[in-house]
């Protein structure tokens, strides 16, 4: 600390040039896409890349697929909480190489719906359904109750929906295959299996960015390009799918 003061005036001018040319040699001239869309860390879940986003840490939605799903709540010592089909979930680990999404409810105060199936997230192999159903009168322990569009509702799950008197409606929720294992054998209740950890697959162009990363680029979107929102994020300027690419968005 005190060192500093003892510097001449003409080391200090050698000492400022140092730093600004190592500033122009690394990063001012790359494109402001490629260095804000670097790797980070949220919560308990480091090294995080596309197509992942949060609006903390100044990680702007061009960085991500352009998707609420993948849209991260970072806490500090936390994991990180995504919404799916307006329900949340904790994320537990992401494994980028085989894009796998390990995910946990936060709580069961707002009913379990169904997740939506898109071009972007779909069920993992190691996922299952089970079919609750709302408004089932049955003789019995209910084992939880949940809000469900502002009313208070307690789904079951029955083996034989005959079990049930009144009007029903069905709901397919995905668990892990433990916990849809242990359920259906009657070792867990539902409350708890609902509460256990599964696994997503997401898939957001996948192929689009290996192809951008392989080629030195990061992986980002845009909405008004004809790529259908995937762009490529290079040292120079926004590409269309990979750095060596010559195609130049028109809209950057
Ligand atoms: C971060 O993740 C990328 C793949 O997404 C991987 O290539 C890289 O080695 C990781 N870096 C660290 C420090 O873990
Ligand atoms: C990613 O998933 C694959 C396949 O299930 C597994 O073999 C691998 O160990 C996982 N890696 C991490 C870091 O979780
Ligand atoms: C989701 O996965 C199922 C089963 O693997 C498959 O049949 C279906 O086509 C997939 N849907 C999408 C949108 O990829
Ligand atoms: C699930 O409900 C049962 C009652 O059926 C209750 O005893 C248990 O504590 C609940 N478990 C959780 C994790 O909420
Ligand atoms: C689970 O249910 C959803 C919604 O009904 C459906 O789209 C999906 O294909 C089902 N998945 C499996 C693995 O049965």
């Amino acid at each position: 600390m005190d060192a500093f003061f003892f510097l001449s005036p003409i080391s200090f001018s050698l000492f400022s040039l140092c730093i600004f040319t190592v500033f122009q040699v690394c990063c001012a001239n790359h494109d402001i896409h490629f260095t804000s869309c670097a790797p980070f860390d949220c919560g308990t879940i480091r090294n995080i890349s596309y197509p992942f986003w949060t609006d903390h840490l100044h990680r702007p939605s061009y960085c991500g697929y352009g998707d609420e799903g993948y849209k991260l709540e970072c806490m500090e010592n936390e994991p990180p909480v995504l919404t799916l089909s307006s329900q949340r979930f904790r994320v537990l680990n992401l494994n980028a190489s085989f894009g796998l999404l390990t995910i946990q409810r936060v709580d069961l105060n707002t009913c379990p719906r169904e997740i939506l199936i898109t071009d972007a997230f779909n069920y993992s192999f190691s996922a299952e359904n089970i079919t609750l159903f709302y408004g089932c009168r049955l003789r019995g322990l209910q084992p939880f109750s949940c809000t469900r569009d502002g009313r208070e509702a307690s789904p079951v799950f029955v083996v034989d929906e005959n079990e049930c008197d009144g009007s029903t409606e069905k709901v397919e929720i995905p668990v892990g295959k433990q916990a849809f294992h242990d359920l259906i054998n009657g070792i867990t209740s539902v409350n708890e299996s609902l509460l256990q950890p599964f696994n997503m697959r997401y898939f957001a162009y996948e192929e689009y960015c290996k192809l951008c990363k392989d080629s030195g680029g990061g992986c980002g979107s845009n909405e008004t390009v004809s790529s259908g929102g995937f762009v490529c994020y290079c040292r120079d300027h926004p590409h269309i799918f990979r750095c060596d690419h010559h195609g130049v968005l028109a809209s950057f």
